[in-house]
């Protein structure tokens, strides 16, 4: 069963659950993320870290509430805080991420601003295995997203979007299937 952490609008989060993936759990390290909204029916819980000792406890009761709701698999849908290694090794190999470029380029939370800064033609996203170094697990797919003339983060932002809607359902579902 899947987990989703979200920390913003939760576009990721709408393209999973319309994708009839069986996510069971919404949580996210903000009381005001707007994505906790897309949940419906579902499960959802906030784990700010002011409310803790220490970013350990905190995903100690994360990962902790997370399989009380039958979580196997987590996927970061827009979460914009680092997991710590104990959260990690609760859930093998089985916490996934999408970011919008193409990995190993352009890794940490300003990628799409880096790129159009950078002056790159070609942007892209993909969806990896997280492991403890930011945005460098192993990639499970990765899609190519052109650059346009005029492009701002939004716009360019908005473009990749659409194609992670796509990526990350599809590589999802390939994972529970490979089980
Ligand atoms: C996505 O672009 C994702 O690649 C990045 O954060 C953004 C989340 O967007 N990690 P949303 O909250 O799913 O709309």
């Amino acid at each position: 069963m899947i987990g989703v952490l979200v920390s913003g609008t939760g576009s990721n989060l709408q393209a999973l659950l319309d994708a009839g993936l069986p996510v069971r759990a919404v949580a996210s390290n903000r009381d005001d993320a707007p994505a906790l909204a897309r949940a419906g029916d579902l499960p959802t819980a906030s784990f700010e870290l002011s409310a803790y000792g220490s970013r350990t406890e905190r995903d100690t009761a994360m990962a902790d509430w997370l399989q009380q709701h039958d979580v196997d698999v987590v996927v970061l849908a827009g979460y914009m805080h680092l997991l710590t290694p104990q959260f990690l090794e609760r859930f093998p190999e089985r916490v996934i991420n999408v970011h919008p470029s193409l990995l190993p380029d352009f890794p940490g939370a300003h990628a799409v601003a880096d790129q159009l800064a950078a002056g790159v033609r070609e942007s892209g996203c993909t969806v990896h295995v997280v492991i403890e170094e930011v945005d460098a697990g192993p990639v499970l797919v990765q899609e190519r997203v052109p650059v346009l003339d005029g492009d701002t983060v939004e716009t360019l932002h908005e473009r990749i979007k659409q194609v992670e809607h796509r990526l990350l359902p599809q590589a999802i579902e390939e994972l529970l299937c490979a089980r």
